[in-house]
């Protein structure tokens, strides 16, 4: 009894100690690195701490584009160039970035000079993708025979630099990171099956449904729930009305 407590503790503060883990490479992680796609918006949001009398702060792509110029107590200005109309800047010092386009690639560094001119900076790497399309999902029939129904699916999606992973009934095939999937059935009478395509900035899935016996459709057959819902309150509806009537 002690012992399974003593076990459930351990857990607990292991799951503490990972998840805060988690939160924070969630939190650190993305203040230097940061994904957009394209015609989408971003938010570059500095860390550095900038000092209230400060004298300029300078925005740079690539190193020598300067973008933008905040000189103290005066509106920021934003010299001619390809992010001249894309940029929005905020009183916190966070940098909005819209329209973008893969071209917008690349780094941005934050310069701040205090009122002694000394400079500090902070380093941004930003990566624009196209978003992923939707997928569809085709099957080819390997075998069908003894019972058995063994496919290959194929997740099908006009897009380049995307990564894979496949979901059976709601649940992750771990280490399925392939295109194509084989699969065989023999004892389930149905079963759905999940393609998720994903770049660091967007995702999209594709489903494919099966049932017994080795028949695969795009569209799922059984009634979506809307329509029961919806087909449910008519018949309530109806059968309230059939009451009035009665009572009267
Ligand atoms: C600064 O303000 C903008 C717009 O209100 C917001 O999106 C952003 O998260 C803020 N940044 C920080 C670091 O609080
Ligand atoms: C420089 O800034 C510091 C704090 O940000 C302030 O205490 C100091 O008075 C400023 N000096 C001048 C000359 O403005
Ligand atoms: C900016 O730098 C990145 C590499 O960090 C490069 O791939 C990209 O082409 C550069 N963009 C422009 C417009 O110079
Ligand atoms: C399914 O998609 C793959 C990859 O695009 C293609 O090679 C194959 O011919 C397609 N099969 C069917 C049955 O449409
Ligand atoms: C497969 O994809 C999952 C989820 O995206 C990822 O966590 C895993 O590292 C990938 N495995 C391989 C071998 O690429
Ligand atoms: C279908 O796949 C199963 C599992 O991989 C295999 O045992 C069976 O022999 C296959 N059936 C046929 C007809 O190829």
């Amino acid at each position: 009894m002690l012992g399974k407590m003593v076990a459930a503790v351990q857990t607990f503060a292991c799951l503490v100690v990972l998840s805060s883990l988690q939160a924070y490479e969630a939190t650190v992680v993305p203040r230097s690195q940061v994904n957009g796609i394209v015609r989408g918006t971003v938010y570059l949001n500095p860390i550095l701490s900038v000092p209230e009398n400060y004298q300029q702060i300078i925005w740079r792509f690539n190193k020598s584009q300067k973008i933008l110029t905040k000189k103290w107590n005066q509106p920021e200005s934003y010299p001619s160039g390809s992010f001249h109309t894309k940029l929005r800047y905020y009183e916190n010092h966070t940098l909005e970035i819209n329209h973008l386009q893969k071209q917008d690639s690349g780094t941005f560094r934050m310069e701040v000079e205090d009122n002694l001119s000394k400079k500090t900076n902070e380093l941004f790497r930003l990566d624009v993708y196209e978003p992923v399309p939707k997928p569809r999902v085709n099957f080819t029939i390997r075998a069908n025979e003894d019972g058995w129904c063994n496919v290959t699916l194929a997740c099908i999606v006009d897009a380049t630099q995307v990564t894979y992973h496949w979901r059976k009934n709601e649940k992750d095939l771990v280490g399925k990171n392939s295109s194509t999937l084989d699969v065989a059935l023999k004892s389930e009478s149905d079963a759905s099956y999940k393609c998720i395509v994903s770049n660091p900035a967007s995702e999209e899935t594709g489903f494919i449904y099966y049932r017994s016996p080795c028949t695969w459709n795009e569209k799922n057959s059984a009634v979506p729930l809307s329509l029961a819902r919806k087909t449910a309150d008519s018949i309530l509806a109806f059968g309230f009305l059939l009451l009035v009537h009665n009572w009267i």
